[in-house]
């Protein structure tokens, strides 16, 4: 059973891959990961506002008797909590990328163009084999464009492959009006790869408080439908790879993206709630599909369930709603 694979030009044993999460906070979390199976990790992020937090905290001391330290504490509250700066960071890819045979790939989350895309070179610098860049971006502000918000996040896309030989791949949100055309771009503008789709953490309300409150809850298998459709639709289309992250909770969600044309399949839920070890577990989910439906390569699986190759490609679009729709069936309806 051949389940090798390729991601973003690095050769991989199998496709199952630990996306950014808390298990990879530290490097014996890492090495777990990799004793557990995983093919690569993705290191959790390091993020723009902690950069940010740790370059105001610079400043102040340089500039000793300024208000503005105080006021970038009010900026960054939550961000006091995270305890990794980038230097702890920088650190962990370091002793990662030396102490593991597979691939270590570095995250970075932000937004703006300015100031912590620098600290892509440095992670490259630290031995990470690829990058990887979640742009997270709540367009609160609704005088801006859909045109003006895509440009945000090319900008960052381009001002981190100048400043990078390694691979850069994008966690992509869902959330633009044409899904194939902003894949396309961010492959123009230099993604080697795109990670279909960020998960967005949507506040929900305490209502005994009258609060926002944040939300963190693990993903269900039930969420692979969306990444599922625009690997399907993306897969054979765009130069780049692609790879899978949500709802991954078995091998059966392992399979589909697979069939779907996902080069590799991230976990992170399923990690948490069985595990580093589980990652095992889905290849071997995955080896025993292969073997019952007499698959001899994941190769051979990679896309045989796009849309370019499937019997009826208007399955994945609008044409299908009507008959998905028309096939509910309840009691209560007479
Ligand atoms: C507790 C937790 C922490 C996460 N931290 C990060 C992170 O630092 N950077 C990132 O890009 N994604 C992060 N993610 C998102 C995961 O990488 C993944 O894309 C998402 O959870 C969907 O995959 P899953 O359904 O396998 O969990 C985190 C997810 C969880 C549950």
């Amino acid at each position: 059973m051949d389940l090798k694979t390729t991601y973003l030009g690095m050769d991989l044993k199998h496709p199952v891959v630990a996306s950014a999460g808390p298990l990879s906070a530290t490097l014996d979390g890492i090495k777990r990961l990799e004793d557990g199976g995983a093919a690569a990790v993705v290191l959790f992020s390091l993020f723009e506002e902690q950069i940010r937090y740790e370059n105001e905290s610079f400043d102040y001391l340089i500039d000793q008797g300024a208000d503005r330290f105080a006021e970038s504490l009010s900026y960054f509250p939550a961000v006091e909590d995270y305890h990794v700066g980038p230097e702890k960071y920088l650190n962990l890819v370091r002793q990662a990328s030396e102490s593991c045979d597979i691939p270590i790939i570095g995250s970075l989350n932000g937004i703006s163009d300015k100031g912590w895309t620098e600290y892509a070179k440095d992670i490259q610098s630290a031995g990470a084999r690829a990058l990887e860049l979640n742009i997270f971006y709540i367009p609160a502000d609704i005088s801006l464009s859909g045109r003006e918000v895509e440009e945000r996040y090319l900008q960052v896309v381009r001002k981190v492959k100048g400043a990078v030989a390694i691979p850069v791949a994008v966690k992509m949100s869902p959330f633009f009006s044409s899904i194939g055309e902003m894949a396309r771009r961010f492959v123009d503008d230099g993604a080697d790869g795109l990670v279909l789709f960020n998960r967005f953490y949507q506040p929900d309300f305490d209502l005994d408080a009258l609060e926002v409150m944040p939300n963190l809850e693990l993903s269900a298998p039930s969420e692979i439908r969306l990444p599922l459709l625009w690997i399907a639709v993306l897969h054979g289309r765009l130069n780049c790879s692609l790879a899978a992250t949500r709802g991954v909770q078995t091998g059966t969600e392992v399979v589909k993206y697979l069939m779907a044309g996902a080069d590799a399949v991230m976990t992170t839920s399923a990690l948490l709630r069985h595990g580093a070890g589980y990652a095992k577990t889905l290849v071997d989910d995955l080896e025993r599909w292969m073997e019952r439906r007499d698959y001899a390569s994941v190769a051979q699986m990679k896309g045989s369930m796009s849309q370019q190759k499937v019997a009826d490609p208007s399955a994945f679009e609008r044409a299908n709603y009507i008959k998905v729709l028309e096939s509910y069936k309840t009691p209560y309806l007479v």
